[in-house]
């Protein structure tokens, strides 16, 4: 079954989540003459399909291939797309379509985005993260030597395609990693997304969701049919719930300026772990850890119960994201203070006062965050 989740940002558009939903990429790429389909080299096999749709349909088609995961999100590969852009001749009312994770998919938006001041995207969202998060809410950019997605801009795509067919080749680590924004999304606004993952876990071993220790980044799996396997028969409503709820923010606060703050639960702390580790953990991993400091955070400030802390810290284990962390406190106070979502020199969190109940933090003073931070050190 396809589902479809508009979006009413600047312009409207759908998303639509289901399995092999190549046929509508033509709807979603529309008029256009010229068709520049960026795709890492390593997903080639999905460009070579989406080119075959789109040259069927009579599209002039291309392909930029681009290194893979951060290493494509450099203004060098975005002029290099440039470059190919102008070499085929590109005008206005052509097109780009993304091919990947949130990587491509930030990278393919900005390149569209700048080209002759902004020509149509469609992304093809190929991980969890993409699918739920990086592709849909309009937010396009690269990385600069100073930091992450320095660069960038607002450009809202014409569709976007979550076509569940493609995770089945994506690493457990990817796909696992995808999933803290899928919890994220369940803490903030929608707690029946917490339900399914903790109904379809307890379905396929009733052991591991309830019994669940903390892991460290390094630990192994658990045993058993992997967190990919277990979760696939909740997967697309997870997809279309999360999608729902960024679509609504997004429409709400395109730009940012209010709700869509709540978006960043777990990443204030989530952000500073990501640069303390030069970027070798996945984002959901750090974004996990960031969700468990910032429930605490609630708890020591006398805002939120234990309970709900226990279950963040349950639902992260349980699907095999870190929950704890052992890096110096001073190092992420700097790097939290340096993150361009602080405003002035007052660190602000967003925290729950329960489930599905976001709200802000603002100032809160050196011995609750050191005690937090106590509470989910390894
Ligand atoms: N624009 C936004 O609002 C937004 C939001 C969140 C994250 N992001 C950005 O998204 C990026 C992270 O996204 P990501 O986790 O998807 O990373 P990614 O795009 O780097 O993909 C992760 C890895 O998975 C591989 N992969 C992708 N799809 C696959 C598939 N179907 N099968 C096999 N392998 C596959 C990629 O080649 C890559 O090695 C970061 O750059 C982050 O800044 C953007």
């Amino acid at each position: 079954m396809t589902e479809r989740v508009t979006v009413h940002a600047d312009t409207p558009y759908d998303v639509v989540i289901g399995r092999d939903l190549y046929g509508w990429l033509p709807a979603m790429v529309g008029k256009a003459t010229r068709v520049l389909i960026v795709v890492p080299a390593v997903l080639t096999h999905y460009g070579t399909a989406v080119r075959e749709v789109l040259t069927g349909a009579g599209y002039e088609t291309y392909v930029a291939e681009v290194p893979d995961a951060e290493a494509q999100k450099t203004v060098h590969v975005a002029e290099f797309c440039w470059s190919v852009l102008g070499q085929c001749g590109f005008t206005r009312t052509d097109a780009v379509v993304a091919v990947g994770g949130g990587a491509t998919t930030d990278l393919g938006g900005w390149v569209a985005a700048t080209w002759l001041r902004g020509i149509r995207v469609v992304h093809v969202a190929t991980t969890v993260l993409g699918m739920v998060d990086a592709a849909v809410g309009g937010k396009t950019g690269i990385n600069t030597s100073l930091g992450k997605n320095l660069v960038g801009s607002f450009h809202t795509p014409a569709g976007v395609i979550c076509d569940t067919s493609m995770l089945d080749t994506l690493s457990e680590r990817d796909y696992v990693a995808g999933l803290a924004e899928v919890i994220k999304t369940g803490f903030i606004a929608d707690t029946r997304i917490l339900e399914l993952i903790e109904e379809a876990l307890a379905e396929s071993d009733p052991g591991v969701a309830s019994d669940a220790v903390p892991l460290s980044c390094d630990d192994a799996p658990a045993e058993g049919l992997p967190v990919s396997a277990r979760l696939n028969p909740v997967l697309p409503e997870l997809i279309q719930r999360s999608v729902a709820v960024k679509a609504a923010v997004v429409s709400e606060d395109f730009t940012e300026q209010g709700s869509r703050e709540f978006l960043n639960y777990g990443h204030t702390l989530g952000h500073a772990i990501e640069h303390h580790e030069d970027f070798q953990w996945r984002h959901g991993e750090a974004v996990a850890v960031g969700m468990v400091f910032a429930a605490e955070l609630a708890q020591v400030a006398g805002m939120l119960d234990a309970s709900v802390v226990a279950r963040t810290r349950a639902l992260c284990s349980a699907v095999g994201l870190p929950t704890t962390y052992d890096g110096a406190w001073e190092d992420l106070q700097d790097a939290m203070q340096r993150d361009k979502k602080t405003r002035g020199h007052m660190l602000r969190f967003i925290v729950l006062t329960a489930a599905g109940e976001p709200t802000r933090l603002e100032g809160p003073s050196e011995d609750m965050l050191r005690e937090a931070f106590a509470r989910i050190a390894a």
